[in-house]
């Protein structure tokens, strides 16, 4: 998730354009570039690190033009650095691309780009944008020579509009050509991209909030939708070339409310982003299935491939949750030995870690303390490491071997939401790809699951419509002192991960429990004061499930239970029900999770706790 920012109109572009990016840092913050075009020529600043960082970059060096574009970034291709921030330009530096998306075709471009003759100057996919627009109006200058003022525009239009053609993936574009001064381009499909109007100036931008104190008059761009600006004026076209009508809104939100998408909290924000982050995490990894996938995506030779005999998982809290889910997957569809182990633990350990063993060290930040010392003593023990992180510029994708990036984007929430289900998102991926590439599944098994996988997005959307009956239920309970959350197999760990999620956020104590350990302890805490919430969705276990509901009912525990759409058990097996959408076994943690999200949230501020910043708790755990 990147921020986006362009700007044409009477104002000198770069100050609006660091205003507007300023209020896209939620987006992303690990680098960040402006440029600014002025009398026929562009000038570009960029840097690592924060906008602040640029914000002094400019001082030093102003900008000055009334037409500029410029970009927060969060990694996806290629680390966090100068050369890799956008803006990203074309060989003759008069073509300038900001981007929020991930281009999944774009190695083959690369390739034909470089066939051409094209020089690239960063590992990103952006990049081969601002080349292919070139490449299409070389095509013009080749067949109608010399490009008069007449038709530079709509030939930038046409170059433009036949590059957005050879695209796969998501993109939301702010485009610039010297040649074309008064004109902004914009291009939208599945990345957010919002036009502004104001007098005699317009902008162009991931969020309304990046433009609100010039203008609360919005145009949201749809799929496929090229916006043509200049000055207060703005015209949208389809990919086809077709005029498109869009309608004009008036915005009313704050610049805090707009940062949270009229949200009342970012964690809400971030709860409802999830289908997004999960389809960007799976984003060009999982159809083609590519035989190379482990090799090109993360690093891994296949000679280190070969040589995996187990793995281990190390993590913290929620991640810790997102490596059990992980375990499990790796033991059926790789049919690979499996550990997941607490990081603070792990590093206590006689180690013994046998050869043939990978370390699979999974963490939002890349900065918690114990999750790094866990990877330090893999590393010390001689074994391949490696990271499932959401930060690309992370002190954990420079320690292990190799990366798996979730695409979630910043997460201001301190309780992790989209992050853990993008952990289990890459967690799928990998697993997949390993298990395809160990031989354990054939292709025919393996696109089944992609299939499968590619659902997911939907049925989590679907699970989030539960919302309003969520907090239905979080009104009956939010006053209770003690929880109690059960699962078994793929929804132990979920179980855990709801317990936590309530606790860490309303600070009632929560526990979670293997269902079928209930017996052994925790049921005599069972009473009308402790309220159970059972994860009993169709699986193998589900009889298993209904047999701990009528226990724990019958000794007078309240029950809210997560039933699969078509539960057959009787109303009286839980005094609330919670129906989530059928789906396979195997995915359904990703979609379990959702309600439990939602239940610690609602019941969190019914209780009137500040749920982004819960007491005593750090985003980033970076102490032992
Ligand atoms: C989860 O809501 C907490 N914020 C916490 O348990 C977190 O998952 C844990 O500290 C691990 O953080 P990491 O993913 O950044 O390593």
């Amino acid at each position: 998730m990147c921020g986006v920012v362009g700007y044409v109109g009477r104002s000198q572009a770069a100050p609006v354009i660091l205003e507007g990016l300023k209020c896209l840092e939620y987006r992303g913050y690990d680098s960040a570039g402006l440029a600014v075009l002025e009398q026929g020529s562009v000038e570009i600043r960029r840097s690592a690190g924060k906008i602040s960082a640029l914000e002094a970059l400019v001082g030093k060096n102003p900008l000055r033009g009334t037409l500029g574009v410029g970009h927060t970034r969060w990694a996806t291709h290629g680390r966090p650095s100068e050369v890799n921030a956008h803006p990203h330009s074309d060989c003759s530096r008069e073509i300038v691309v900001v981007h929020n998306g991930i281009i999944e075709n774009y190695p083959a471009l690369k390739e034909r780009l470089l066939r051409e003759g094209h020089a690239f100057g960063s590992e990103t996919d952006t990049e081969v944008i601002s080349h292919l627009i070139e490449s299409h109006l070389r095509q013009f200058s080749q067949t109608q020579g010399a490009l008069s003022t007449a038709v530079v525009e709509p030939l930038f239009f046409e170059a433009v509009r036949r590059a957005l053609k050879e695209l796969r993936g998501s993109y939301a574009l702010g485009i610039l050509w010297t040649k074309t001064p008064h004109l902004l381009l914009g291009a939208r499909f599945l990345s957010p991209l919002v036009v502004g109007l104001g007098e005699g100036e317009s902008f162009l931008t991931s969020d309304v909030a990046a433009f609100l104190s010039y203008s609360r008059k919005a145009v949201f761009l749809e799929d496929g939708d090229i916006a043509v600006l200049s000055g207060g004026d703005c015209r949208f076209f389809d990919l086809d070339g077709k005029k498109r009508e869009r309608k004009t809104i008036s915005i009313h939100w704050d610049r805090t409310m707009a940062e949270k998408s009229g949200y009342r909290h970012f964690m809400l924000k971030e709860i409802f982003e999830q289908p997004q982050t999960i389809e960007d995490t799976f984003r060009g990894r999982l159809f083609p299935l590519k035989e190379s996938f482990l090799q090109t995506e993360i690093g891994m030779p296949p000679e280190v491939l070969a040589g995996i005999k187990r793995v281990r998982l190390v993590a913290c809290g929620s991640a810790f949750h997102a490596g059990m889910v992980g375990k499990y997957l790796l033991e059926h569809f790789a049919k690979t030995p499996c550990e997941v182990e607490i990081a603070s633990e792990f590093r206590y350990r006689a180690l013994n870690l046998e050869p043939g063993s990978l370390v699979v060290a999974v963490s939002q930040s890349g900065e918690t303390a114990d999750t790094l010392a866990a990877v330090r003593s893999a590393k010390n023990s001689g074994v391949p490491t490696l990271g499932i992180c959401n930060s690309a510029q992370s002190s954990l994708t420079r320690m292990t071997d190799f990366t798996l990036l979730t695409r979630c984007g910043p997460e201001i929430g301190v309780a992790s939401t989209k992050t853990f289900t993008g952990q289990l998102a890459a967690l799928y991926v990998f697993t997949l790809h390993f298990a395809l590439a160990k031989g354990a599944i054939g292709e025919a098994e393996a696109l089944g699951l992609v299939n499968e996988l590619l659902q997911a997005p939907g049925l989590a959307r679907e699970g989030l419509k539960l919302s309003d009956a969520v907090l239905e239920i979080a009104k009956t309970f939010f006053k209770k002192d003690h929880f109690l959350y059960l699962g078994r197999h793929l929804n132990y760990p979920v179980a855990l991960e709801g317990a936590l999620k309530l606790k860490e956020i309303s600070y009632i104590h929560a526990e979670g429990y293997a269902a079928g350990e209930m017996k052994h302890g925790p049921i005599a805490l069972i009473d009308e004061e402790m309220p159970v919430v059972a994860i009993a969705t169709a699986s193998r276990v589900y009889e298993k499930m209904l047999s701990n509901l009528q226990e724990a009912r019958s000794r007078g525990g309240k029950i809210i239970a997560l039933l699969s759409e078509g539960d057959a058990s009787s109303r009286e097996t839980a005094d609330f029900r919670l129906v989530l959408p059928r789906c396979p076994e195997f995915m359904s943690p990703l979609v379990n999770v959702m309600p439990l999200q939602l239940l610690a949230y609602h019941i969190a501020a019914l209780r009137g706790c500040d749920v982004d910043q819960p007491r005593n708790l750090a985003k980033s755990v970076t102490v032992e």
